[in-house]
């Protein structure tokens, strides 16, 4: 969801207020990809370098994160959307950890898209994360080195037990991974598009959409 910071400098606002107008078009967009028949959706919201950010920053999203995790936690029920994190939670407060751990909870039985939002996340982070998993279990002779393959290593990062992602957008026109996703992308579709996050439409997602399934698909093969 990038672009929340020039967005707010081009109208001379802080930054604080792109990511309050992003967090708008974050919950429109997911509602839109629940209602079209999106099955999984990964919104990256912060990443393990966001915390380099200035502290009035970092603070003013996690008060956004807060209210916002309350309100989906009413919002998405309608919608049967599942809520999930994928991340290294255990670094925010205490009361953003409850909540994580209630819109999990009160959200698992859901029957609808599975909506992943990923705080304090980082690829790199998850690799390494899952490796230590796995040496350990090695280590403790629950698994064999012979039979560490790919599913062994998506199967111990936090995305387990779902599908690697189809499609990747990217808003802002930036034209990098920024460490997301970077073993589950393996081949995912990227689209760039312009728009900075606070000014992305489902108009904007629809074309995105329509782009993708124009693409010829061969996952290495011919
Ligand atoms: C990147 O834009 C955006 C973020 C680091 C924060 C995104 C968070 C939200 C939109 C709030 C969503 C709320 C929930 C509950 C998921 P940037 O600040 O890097 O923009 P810039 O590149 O223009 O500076």
């Amino acid at each position: 969801m990038d672009g929340n910071g020039r967005w707010a400098k081009k109208r001379g606002l802080p930054r604080s207020a792109g990511h309050t107008y992003g967090a708008q078009t974050f919950r429109t967009i997911t509602r839109y990809c629940s209602d079209i028949g999106i099955r999984y959706l990964t919104v990256y919201a912060f990443s393990t370098e966001n915390w380099k950010r200035p502290a009035e920053e970092v603070s003013a999203l996690m008060k956004l994160f807060k209210q916002y995790l309350n309100e989906a936690l009413t919002d998405f029920k309608d919608d049967s959307i599942v809520v999930r994190f994928i991340g290294d939670t255990s670094a925010f407060s205490s009361d953003l950890q409850e909540l994580i751990e209630r819109t999990e909870r009160e959200s698992a039985e859901r029957t609808g898209m599975v909506l992943n939002i990923a705080m304090n996340y980082g690829s790199r982070d998850e690799l390494v994360m899952a490796t230590k998993l796995i040496a350990e279990q090695a280590r403790d002779g629950k698994l064999s080195v012979d039979d560490i393959n790919a599913d062994t290593i998506s199967s111990h990062l936090y995305t387990a037990g779902q599908p690697d992602p189809d499609l990747i957008i990217r808003p802002s026109g930036e034209y990098r991974i920024s460490n997301f996703l970077l073993w589950q992308a393996a081949y995912t579709e990227f689209i760039i598009c312009d728009k900075l996050w606070p000014d992305y439409t489902t108009d904007d997602l629809d074309e995105a959409l329509r782009e993708f399934s124009s693409r010829n698909r061969r996952f290495g093969g011919v």
